[in-house]
C-alpha cells in the first residue's frame, strides 16, 4: 500500500477519529491474480467473490454502515462474451448462495447502476434482493453492476431536464442537492474512502460525483487476496489522514 506506516503521535489521533461511514471498493485484479496461478480468470472473479463476502462481514464488523462495491462497470461490455456471462453467473451465485446469510446479518442489498442491457432474470433476482432486505439496518451493501460515474450524471441530468420541461422546476432551481438527490447512490453518504486494490491508479469511472471528497488509497495486491487485515490497515491509514474538504482544517 502506498501509504506511510502511522508514527505514534499519529496513531493516537488516529484512536479518536471514526472509521469510515461509507466505503467504497474497486475490486481489481482478479484476473492478474488468476494468471499468476496458471488459473483461468473465471477463477480469478470466483475468488474475488469469496473476498466480497469476507468484505462484507469485516465491514460490518469493523462498523462501516455503508459499502459500495464496483463489481460491473458499463466498459466491462468490451470484455469478451464468455467472461461477460461468468460476471453475470458469479452475480446470480453472490445473490442465490448468500442473499437468506446476508439478510439474517442486518444487511441492506441495494444495485447501483443502468438497468438497460440487463437479461429479465438478473432484474428479477436483484429486485427481490433489494426487495428483501430493504428493511435491513446493519450494513448497506451497494453493488455497482453495470455502473459508470458519467452515466450516473447523464441520469441525473436527464431527469432534471424533464422536470423543468414539465414545469416541475426552474433551472436555477438546479443544484449540487439537486443532483445528489437522484444518483443512483442517493441512498447513501459520499463515500469517506475510495480503496482500488491491484496497485493502478485510476478511478475507472466510479463515483465521479460522490467520490469529489473521499480519500483514496490504493493497494498493491490483488483483490482475491483481499482479507479483514487489508481492511484494517486501510482503516487505520484513513483515520490518520486531515480532511479539509478544501477548507483550512481544524
Ligand atoms: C477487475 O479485475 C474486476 C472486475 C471487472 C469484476 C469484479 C468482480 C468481482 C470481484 C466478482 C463479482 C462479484 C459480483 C457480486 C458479481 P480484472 O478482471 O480487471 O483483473 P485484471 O485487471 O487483473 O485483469
Amino acid at each position: 500500500m502506498s501509504e506511510p506506516s502511522p508514527s505514534l503521535d499519529r496513531t493516537a489521533v488516529a484512536d479518536i477519529r471514526p472509521p469510515p461511514r461509507h466505503l467504497a471498493i474497486i475490486m481489481d485484479g482478479n484476473g492478474r491474480w488468476a494468471k499468476a496461478r496458471g488459473l483461468p480468470r473465471a477463477m480469478g472473479h470466483r475468488e474475488g467473490v469469496e473476498a466480497l463476502r469476507r468484505t462484507v462481514d469485516a465491514a460490518a464488523a469493523l462498523g462501516i454502515a455503508h459499502l459500495t462495491v464496483f463489481s460491473f462497470s458499463t466498459e466491462n461490455w468490451n470484455r469478451p462474451q464468455a467472461e461477460i456471462d461468468a460476471l453475470f453467473d458469479l452475480l446470480r451465485m453472490f445473490v442465490k448462495r448468500d442473499l437468506a446469510q446476508l439478510h439474517r446479518d442486518g444487511v441492506r442489498i441495494r444495485i447501483i447502476g443502468s438497468r438497460h442491457g440487463l437479461s429479465p432474470d438478473i432484474l428479477e433476482l436483484i429486485d427481490e434482493a433489494v426487495s428483501l432486505t430493504r428493511n435491513n439496518t446493519r450494513l448497506t451493501l451497494n453493488i455497482a453492476f453495470n455502473y459508470g460515474g458519467r452515466g450516473e450524471i447523464v441520469a441525473a441530468a436527464q431527469s432534471l431536464a424533464r422536470a423543468v420541461q414539465n414545469g416541475e422546476m426552474k433551472p436555477e432551481d438546479i443544484d449540487e442537492k439537486a443532483v445528489s438527490r437522484l444518483l443512483w447512490t442517493s441512498e447513501s453518504p459520499d463515500p469517506d474512502l475510495v480503496i482500488r486494490t491491484s496497485g493502478e491508479l485510476r478511478l475507472s469511472n466510479f463515483l465521479l460525483w460522490s467520490g469529489a471528497y473521499s480519500e483514496l488509497m490504493f493497494m498493491d495486491i490483488w483483490w482475491p487476496d483481499f482479507n479483514r487485515e487489508w481492511m484494517e490497515k486501510a482503516i487505520d491509514a484513513f483515520r490518520c489522514r486531515d480532511r479539509r474538504f478544501g477548507g483550512l482544517g481544524v
